[in-house]
């Protein structure tokens, strides 16, 4: 069984697109060493208002794992959504492809009719789920075309 834990927070990082893409960068480098040490994987969307993110793993290091992320100054008001044990993971990588609001992707959040921003406080776990697992199958999409056509 894998444990999987969702979660909301608000993004607290000042300074605008360049502020945000500098702590992303961060964020990603820590989390790529940490989740691949301790064996986590998951999804994690943004906007410059909050963050959602899905943490799969053993139960004790995801549980670590969101212990040391909630007290991330980076964010606040980290809240969890949802704990459950599934049968396999369902976000075998990390990632936050897709995440990005490009055009492209878009059109994933609003087949999901989410337009404008996200608001994960009026939000079910599973449609965080949905969500996630749509932009990471629109994500695996991109980079097969674009190896097909390299
Ligand atoms: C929204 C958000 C998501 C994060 N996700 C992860 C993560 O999945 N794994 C991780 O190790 N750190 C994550 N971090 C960073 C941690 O809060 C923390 O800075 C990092 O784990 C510290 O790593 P270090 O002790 O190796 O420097 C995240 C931070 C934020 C704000």
């Amino acid at each position: 069984m894998v444990h999987q834990l969702v979660y909301y927070s608000r993004n607290t990082v000042e300074g605008g697109d360049r502020a945000m893409l500098t702590n992303l960068r961060e964020i990603v480098s820590a989390s790529q060493r940490n989740n691949s040490r301790d064996g986590i994987t998951g999804f994690l969307i943004f906007d410059k208002t909050w963050f959602v993110q899905i943490l799969e793993g053993e139960k004790l290091k995801v549980t670590d794992t969101y212990n040391r992320i909630a007290r991330d100054s980076r964010h606040s008001s980290a809240t969890i959504m949802n704990v459950r044990d599934v049968e396999a993971r369902l976000f075998p990588n990390w990632t936050m492809g897709g995440a990005m609001r490009t055009p492209e992707a878009q059109e994933v959040y609003l087949q999901h009719g989410i337009g404008g921003a996200i608001e994960p406080t009026r939000l079910k776990s599973t449609q965080v789920i949905d969500l996630a697992l749509d932009l990471q199958a629109f994500e695996l999409s991109k980079r097969q075309g674009q190896r097909l056509t390299a």
